[in-house]
């Protein structure tokens, strides 16, 4: 007869353990005893990352409207829906800072200093065009840079990176697109 398995018991009891664990920290938000980074230096970090985001909604709506000019419209349409899509990156990042007890800095001053792309308008639809493909680019390697960095001490914010580096990485891609499709060669080297 095989031996009563005991191995479920210190299973179940570790399963209580990190239940009563968790519920004593549920005011601490998602953070529990076993997250292994600096919660305040993680905030800090992200409080770059959703000035970033901040800075990208803006500057890609601003774009989406100011465009102008011969076969502007389809170009309209992809920074609008760039637009869209840090707008849901910018939440994402908000909402991660809250989870790990920390207030999401929205505050216009002094923004453009937190964030690791610029504001910049561009002064016709290349140059918009270019100054996006710019943006863009610092944020992939900023955010690269910050997934290594998390690595395993912290799997929720880099999941959640890593998810906003594949749309940020497209992002390039189609700027790329658009500035071969309107200069013939891309301006930037690669
Ligand atoms: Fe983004
Ligand atoms: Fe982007």
């Amino acid at each position: 007869m095989d031996a009563p398995d005991k191995s479920a018991k210190p299973f179940l009891s570790d399963v209580t353990t990190l239940r009563a664990r968790a519920r004593k920290h549920l005011a601490d938000g998602a953070v529990t005893a076993a997250y292994v980074g600096d919660v305040q230096q993680t905030i800090d970090i992200l409080q770059t990352v959703l000035a970033t985001e901040i800075v990208c909604v803006l500057r890609y709506t601003m774009h989406s409207i100011a465009a102008a000019g011969i076969s502007s419209d389809s170009v309209k349409k992809e920074f609008a829906e760039h637009a869209r899509e840090e707008r849901e990156h910018m939440t994402a990042v908000a909402e991660r800072i809250n989870q790990l007890g920390g207030k999401p800095d929205f505050n216009p001053e002094g923004l453009a200093t937190r964030s690791a792309s610029q504001y910049a308008e561009g002064e016709n639809l290349v140059d918009m065009i270019r100054e996006n493909l710019i943006a863009e680019r610092i944020a992939v390697e900023h955010y690269r840079e910050l997934i290594r960095y998390f690595g395993d001490d912290d799997p929720t914010t880099r999941v959640m990176l890593e998810g906003i580096l594949g749309v940020e990485e497209e992002h390039a891609n189609d700027m790329h697109d658009l500035l071969v499709a309107h200069e013939g060669v891309p301006m930037l080297p690669d």
